[in-house]
């Protein structure tokens, strides 16, 4: 211990020119990271952090501007009320203490990569006081064997009841020119394909990287969205997010290209505050990871052990669920969401739909519908997701029209008790769908009452969506009012026995340990993207780097037919992405929500292939992350919960890769069957997807595989015990 303490002190002579004497420091429990507090002249709040001898981040500001402050009556009574300035939270402090303590518990998640994880830190809580104004507040930092987080706690005290953030100030100065993974800052989506660059080149490529929209006018040409994966030349991967984002904006990084150094930008409301706070509070966990290997940011849970322990008493409802959908048929315009094509010119609930002319191409008809349940159930899947199910569809999209859809009423040919039935004698469920298009209120309106239909039909999932600008206007997807919002509608949705797997909502920050009803979010290019536009490989290899690190993705894996045309006229796009490269996202893109996106027609035609999918489970006892690197592969194995069956998965990027999986996860002394399916030899994404081979072979824990993955492709493997 003693020989510890004696590198912590000299790592910071090493590296801080200006130690002071107030300068405290903690450390994580295996020693290698270091977080360094201290306050500067003026009182300004900074803190750094290091990695074993090196600096991973350079001095940094703490702090928060208010738009207003308000004590109990008693603020405005100070001895010297000219020199203060109370919407400052920024400088003027003094340490006041900082306290340290030690943390370490396994804990249980109700499902996920692993049936248990360690949630091991060393803390340290410092309370800074502004004497001027007679107030406090603190900064606690966890300190983890893989990263740090912090947050700003503001006290119940006279002096600081309720404020208003004008914005918060946090800084993360880089220690250098590093290689980014980015997406651009937008208040309102994430669904954007990943940038690699410099830090430096961020600027130039900004403008080429959005869709013009208010959301982004209001950034400077340097703002990037968490979480942001970066890389140093000499190999640190840092990885910077927030975690348990709860009544509070979600926060973007605007990035001081001169001095390198990215600070915090919350999303703003309709007047351009930016939270609103009434003590005792706190802001969420800013979190910054730091490892030496790709594949431990893959396997940090860092975000998930900064969330609040599961709220839920009794999770027993709560179960993991592989689905399919009348979905990507509407997706790539084989058939519609809507009943009729004549646009009915009255309220919801005063069209009677019963006299209008279908179209002939509604998804969610009974037929249809039974069509896939038959299919879906014979292949043991759990459930059906149905969109365009529901009144409305006609006239929702961009039309600011508040009272768009109810959520319980059926359109004629969606005989909701008798599909329902049917399901369930098929040992299925239906999954239900509420697209809100962001109408928030005329949503939370109909909430109740869209539970209590689930609730008598037997449903327990639900898929909602927020496509569109948020009404009421000028909230956006990722303002603190919205927060609130997705987070009521998941604890409503808890009281009712039901999941939700929330689509356009703000990027998940671990709140799913809390939460574990939440199962699902998109947040992210999803595969529609690859009907609409086509997406690149790599996406799917960045991915578990960014948008993964807050919780699971309902990424909708799974097409066989790339080539959109052969089923749908409408469609020239082609999916960009291997049969292969499809069945690896399963193992790959963790999540305990897995859809067989594509149509039953497509997978009759590769029931080889689609065995993969029907074997993988969907929630894991164990995972080993076997190799990776962002936007170029990614392979991991994982172990079922249930089961002694191994399953892996690998996918590549532009580049093929090859790749020797030691299997010495193993089990020692025991025979396996691995059925390994592997692109072709001339497979690639764009000219030949569908070429797949599959081989079985004996293995045991001291076998090595060697396989080859095409570009933009990749390999599933189950391995089953004999
Ligand atoms: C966007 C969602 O991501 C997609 O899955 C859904 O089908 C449409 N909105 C309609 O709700
Ligand atoms: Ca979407």
């Amino acid at each position: 211990m003693r020989a510890l303490g004696l590198v912590v002190i000299l790592l910071s002579l090493a590296f801080s020119s200006s130690l002071s004497a107030a300068e405290v420091a903690v450390c994580s429990p295996d020693g290698n990271i270091t977080v360094y507090f201290d306050v500067k002249d003026g009182g300004v709040p900074v803190y750094r952090v290091t990695y074993g001898d090196r600096l991973v981040i350079r001095e940094s500001r703490l702090g928060l501007e208010l738009a207003s402050a308000k004590g109990n009556g008693q603020f405005n009574n100070f001895d010297n009320k000219e020199a203060v300035n109370e919407n400052s939270l920024c400088d003027g402090f003094t340490m006041l203490t900082a306290r340290r303590s030690s943390f370490d518990e396994t804990w249980q998640p109700v499902w996920g990569e692993e049936s248990s994880i360690r949630n091991h830190y060393s803390e340290m809580a410092v309370t800074l006081r502004q004497e001027d104004l007679k107030r406090h507040i603190l900064v606690r930092f966890r300190v983890y064997d893989d990263g740090v987080g912090f947050r700003y706690e503001f006290p119940q005290q006279p002096n600081l009841t309720y404020f208003v953030i004008k914005e918060e100030h946090t800084q993360f100065a880089m220690p250098g020119d590093l290689t980014a993974w980015w997406i651009a800052g937008d208040y309102d989506t994430q669904e954007y394909e990943y940038t690699r660059s410099r830090l430096s080149e961020i600027r130039s490529l900004f403008s080429s990287k959005i869709t013009p929209n208010a959301s982004q006018t209001q950034f400077s040409h340097t703002g990037v969205q968490t979480a942001l994966q970066l890389k140093t030349d000499d190999g640190l991967y840092i990885n910077l997010h927030e975690a348990a984002l709860v009544d509070y904006p979600c926060m973007h990084l605007n990035l001081d290209d001169k001095n390198m150094v990215f600070e915090s930008w919350l999303t703003p409301d309709a007047q351009g505050n930016k939270g609103y706070m009434q003590t005792p509070c706190h802001t969420p966990w800013r979190t910054i990871m730091i490892v030496d290997d790709a594949r431990k940011v893959l396997a940090s849970r860092l975000i998930l052990n900064l969330n609040e322990p599961c709220k839920i008493d009794d999770t027993s409802w709560i179960k993991p669920v592989k689905y399919m959908g009348v979905w990507w048929e509407l997706i790539t315009g084989k058939n519609t969401w809507n009943y009729t094509d004549q646009l009915p010119s009255v309220k919801l609930g005063e069209t009677d739909y019963s006299k209008l002319q279908p179209n002939g191409r509604h998804g969610a008809s009974n037929e249809n519908v039974k069509r896939y349940i038959d299919f879906a159930s014979a292949n043991g899947f759990d459930q059906l997701l149905i969109e365009g199910w529901n009144e409305g569809w006609e006239d929702w999209f961009g039309n600011s029209k508040d009272y768009v859809f109810d959520f319980v009423t059926p359109y004629p040919d969606f005989d909701i008790a008798g599909l329902n039935d049917y399901a369930h004698g098929k040992g299925m469920r239906l999954m239900m769908h509420h697209e809100t298009s962001s109408s928030v209120r005329n949503y939370e309106r109909h909430l109740e009452a869209a539970y209590q239909l689930m609730d008598k039909y037997g449903y327990n999932a639900v898929k909602t969506g927020y496509v569109g600008n948020i009404i009421p206007r000028g909230e956006h997807h990722y303002g603190q009012w919205m927060v609130n919002h997705y987070q009521y509608c998941v604890e409503q949705a808890a009281k009712h026995h039901i999941m939700v797997n929330a689509h356009e909502a703000v990027r998940p920050t671990g709140l799913c340990r809390t939460w574990p009803n939440l199962i699902g979010n998109e947040s992210a290019l999803g595969t529609e993207y690859q009907a609409f536009a086509g997406t690149q490989p790599g996406h799917t290899a960045i991915l578990p780097f960014t948008r993964l690190q807050g919780g699971p993705m309902d990424y909708t894996p799974g097409i066989f037919e790339m080539d959109l045309a052969k089923f749908s006229p409408e469609k020239s796009t082609h999916v960009l992405s291997t049969i292969c490269g499809q069945l690896a996202l399963y193992v790959t893109l963790y999540s305990p929500l897995q859809m067989a996106a594509d149509l039953p027609e497509n997978y009759a035609r590769f029931m080889d292939a689609f065995q993969f999918i029907k074997d993988v489970p969907v929630d894991w006892q164990r995972s080993v992350y076997l190799e990776a690197e962002p936007m170029e592969y990614v392979t991991i194995a994982r172990k079922g919960k249930n089961s002694d069956a191994w399953y892996v998965g690998s996918v590549t990027g532009m580049q093929p890769h090859d790749s020797a999986i030691k299997l010495d996860f193993l089990d020692n002394d025991r025979a396996y069957e691995a059925t390994i399916y592997a692109d072709a030899k001339d497979a690639n994404y764009k000219s030949n997807p569908q070429a797949y081979v599959i081989t079985k072979k004996k293995v045991t824990s001291k076998t090595t595989l060697k396989l080859h993955s095409a570009p933009g492709g990749g390999f599933a493997i189950s391995i089953k015990p004999l």
